[in-house]
């Protein structure tokens, strides 16, 4: 009973939220670098305003991040000493290929990524590597259009398969795209989409859609050719919506919602589009922008696992004037039931156990939780300690109904990487003040501070969780 005995508990990062060294080495820019902090962070992530370059009006807190770019050793040797077994970390598209376009890659940045790698393997934790955490060159976005265009793919393909023959033998554990279903609520982080005036938004969305898809099982398929030990997973941005009463009306919309959410895995994991949603889009006028051999590609080349964030379940709303709470971007109303984190995100540990029975149920496919934290502020005692009490009760909590869907519901899962495992800079708000770590990073929301690290009480529980494989929560 109890957790397998190569369970992977480790801590996650992306790069655009993290690395900072916006222009090291040959990096180019990238659409997560341009998004301020501030009340125009959400219409331009959304897709709604267009910005594209830096101003002297904003702070771009993706600059500098935690600057693990030039602590990475530092922060590795930390996650080692709590004992993690893997890290999950993105690739920055633009280190690799600054404009995306280009036909040969940049070594400096193969090379940061060789260094952080084989940083990893000294403390023996296997890297999880994360393709695209939610960023592209903006060079593919000015010239391209970001996802909407064909070509995207292209350039996709190139990168992967210069990253899956530098790093073989030494990644295992692929990710193609960070929670891709994020696309159809943050189009500009999820694919680089601006829209024009007046244009068709879902038509853009779904054609955006549609490349990731092909671009996703592209890399599939060349993962496996490349090193037939490679395993490649899909990431969804999990959550279970619940109807908000026991009413049909309202059970039917948390279905609906549902089957949006599972759409993009649904098409990675099963191989093709699911007929609600060919119904649907052919219903709306939607056309998928199917070219010959797609349907084939995404048949034969579905994912090895199924990865997925989860914070928090969901409730279907179907009248507009309910109360609604905040939640990844994702809309939900108020769960009576629930307590709720600072930032407004609905607090359910059973409901991470129905989440995980859902995906497991509905793909048959191991699992691996990619994602689970508390984002809140921490406030530094005299002395500098900070007890951290209410990340370790959130993640204590989760951590024991994932164990239940393992020891009773025999469900299979690969690991558990908590989200932010070091302070980062937030997605959805830009903040650092919505810190997730067990190590503390001194870095203000105004980019003060001297990214000192320091660990949090959270840190020796977590190292105790990794060392007694889950038995000592
Ligand atoms: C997920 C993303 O949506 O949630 C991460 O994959 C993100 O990039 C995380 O940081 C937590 O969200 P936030 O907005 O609190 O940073």
């Amino acid at each position: 009973m109890g957790f397998n005995k190569d369970f992977l508990w480790g801590g996650a990062t992306a790069a655009n939220q993290s690395e900072g060294g916006y222009n090291a080495d040959g990096r180019g820019l990238a659409n997560v670098d341009v998004v301020p902090i501030g009340e125009d962070r959400y219409p331009i992530i959304t897709g709604k305003m267009k910005h594209l370059d830096f101003d002297e009006e904003h702070f771009y807190p993706a600059k500098e991040a935690i600057d693990m770019y030039h602590h990475y050793k530092e922060d590795i040797a930390l996650f080692g000493e709590m004992g993690f077994k893997s890290y999950r970390f993105s690739l920055a598209w633009t280190r690799i290929f600054p404009k995306g376009d280009e036909a040969e890659p940049n070594e400096a940045g193969l090379q940061f990524y060789d260094n952080l790698i084989d940083e990893c393997l000294k403390y023996g934790i296997e890297p999880i590597v994360t393709i695209t955490h939610f960023d592209m060159p903006i060079h593919l976005i000015k010239e391209y259009g970001g996802w909407r265009s064909r070509k995207v793919v292209d350039f996709y393909e190139n990168l992967v398969t210069v990253l899956f023959n530098r790093y073989k033998g030494k990644v295992k554990y692929w990710i193609t795209f960070n929670e891709i279903n994020m696309l159809l609520h943050a189009p500009f982080m999820g694919a680089g989409l601006v829209f024009e005036e007046g244009e068709n938004e879902e038509q853009v969305k779904y054609t955006a859609a549609h490349h990731e898809l092909v671009a996703s099982a592209l890399a599939t398929k060349i993962a496996h050719e490349v090193d037939p030990e490679n395993k490649v997973g899909c990431m969804i941005a999990a959550g279970q919506y619940y109807p908000n009463t026991p009413n049909p009306a309202d059970v039917r919309q948390a279905q609906v919602d549902n089957q949006e959410n599972f759409f993009f895995i649904d098409v990675q994991s099963r191989g093709e589009y699911p007929n609600y949603a060919l119904k649907r889009l052919a219903n709306e006028g939607i056309e998928i922008p199917f070219v010959e051999g797609d349907k084939e590609l995404l048949k034969k080349h579905t994912v090895d696992y199924i990865s997925f964030s989860y914070y928090s379940s969901r409730v279907s709303a179907v009248q507009d004037e309910q109360e609604k709470v905040g939640g990844n971007i994702f809309d939900s109303i108020k769960n009576p039931y629930l307590e709720a984190s600072e930032w407004g995100w609905q607090i359910d540990p059973i409901g991470f156990r129905i989440t995980i029975n859902e995906l497991y149920d509905r793909y048959q496919k191991p699992l691996f939780v990619v994602e689970n934290g508390l984002g809140a502020v921490d406030t530094p005692n005299a002395d500098g300690s900070i007890v951290d009490d209410y990340r370790i009760d959130y993640l204590k909590q989760h951590i024991e109904a994932m164990k239940e869907a393992v020891d009773k519901d025999g469900v299979e899962i690969l690991g558990y990487t908590s989200w932010g495992c070091i302070d980062l800079v937030s997605a959805s708000t830009g903040e650092m003040k919505k810190r997730y770590g067990f190590i503390y990073v001194d870095r203000d929301n105004e980019g003060n501070g001297t990214m000192a690290r320091s660990k949090k009480k959270s840190f020796d529980w977590y190292k105790q969780v990794i060392a007694s494989n889950g038995e000592n929560v």
